[in-house]
């Protein structure tokens, strides 16, 4: 469904009854690609899985903007839908955002699941190169980051037994508007180090690693790991840089366990 969240549209899944989760997806992707997890959990949970801005089919905000500006919209999202509480599950960007949201407002949170993701800042070389990829989104569309990301986002044997998946992939990026792209591009090459923000997180976080992840690769997750007081780390095989959509089986069993924990 549609709502109107800080003057702009937004697309969101909202489905089931109980504790709120919060899906927040990376890029170049939209609040679909949880699919397997909304349907497993929206069993026993409320799911929500947004669009953020300029992605999927959001509204985009026609300039550039910050993480914490993507965090304020799901705040809002949030206050709109009366939730209070929530736990925050991101990929990648989505764990960007979520660590803007712990800068936030921490009293919202209840736990994390940040899987695929990393907490540092980009490098002057990332940063020269997310420009470019702006710019090539701009001129040329969205099939400039088929080429560049696909090879690393699935793991070979994805590659080799799941060509439905690598081409649902492949076809949601083609479907996502190349200037709301662009954004995310110059919203992340900008985004802030959330490495000193670590040690301050006082929920429970679960944190899942693809092992042949070359984005954000299992050793880069298992330092974050080390810095989070109350976390727990697992890696998962066979799965790359989307380890909800490559392994959804096991992902979905290592964040059941996790919840267990906590609600029942
Ligand atoms: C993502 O999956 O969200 C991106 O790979 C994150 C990034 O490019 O830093």
């Amino acid at each position: 469904m549609k709502l109107t969240v800080r003057n702009k549209e937004m697309y969101i899944i909202d489905e089931g009854e109980g504790p709120a989760l919060v899906f927040l997806h990376g890029s170049p992707f939209k609040g679909s690609m949880w699919i397997n997890q909304l349907d497993y959990f929206k069993l026993s949970y409320r799911v929500i899985a947004p669009d953020f801005r300029g992605m999927g089919q959001s509204q985009d905000s026609k300039h550039p903007f910050s993480f914490e500006e993507l965090a304020e919209d799901i705040l809002a999202l949030l206050d709109n839908l009366g939730i209070v509480q929530f736990v925050c599950c991101g990929l990648s960007m989505g764990g960007y955002v979520a660590f803007s949201l712990w800068r936030k407002a921490p009293e919202r949170i209840l736990a994390f699941i940040l899987t695929n993701t990393r907490p540092d800042a980009d490098t002057v070389e990332g940063q020269t190169k997310r420009l470019h990829t702006a710019g090539n989104l701009l001129e040329h569309g969205s099939n400039q980051l088929v080429e560049q990301m696909l090879p690393n986002l699935v793991a070979a044997d994805t590659k080799k037994d799941n060509q439905k998946l690598v081409q649902d992939i492949q076809n949601m990026i083609l479907s996502m508007d190349p200037a709301g792209l662009a954004h995310i591009s110059l919203a992340m090459a900008f985004r802030e180090s959330s490495i000193q923000d670590l040690s301050s997180i006082s929920v429970p976080v679960l944190i899942v690693a693809g092992t042949e992840d070359p984005i954000t690769p299992p050793d880069v997750m298992q330092r974050m790991a080390d810095k989070i007081p109350d976390s727990q780390y697992v890696q998962i095989d066979k799965s790359a840089h989307l380890t909800p959509l490559e392994q959804p089986g096991w992902f979905n069993k290592q964040v059941k366990s996790f919840l267990k924990q906590m609600f029942q």
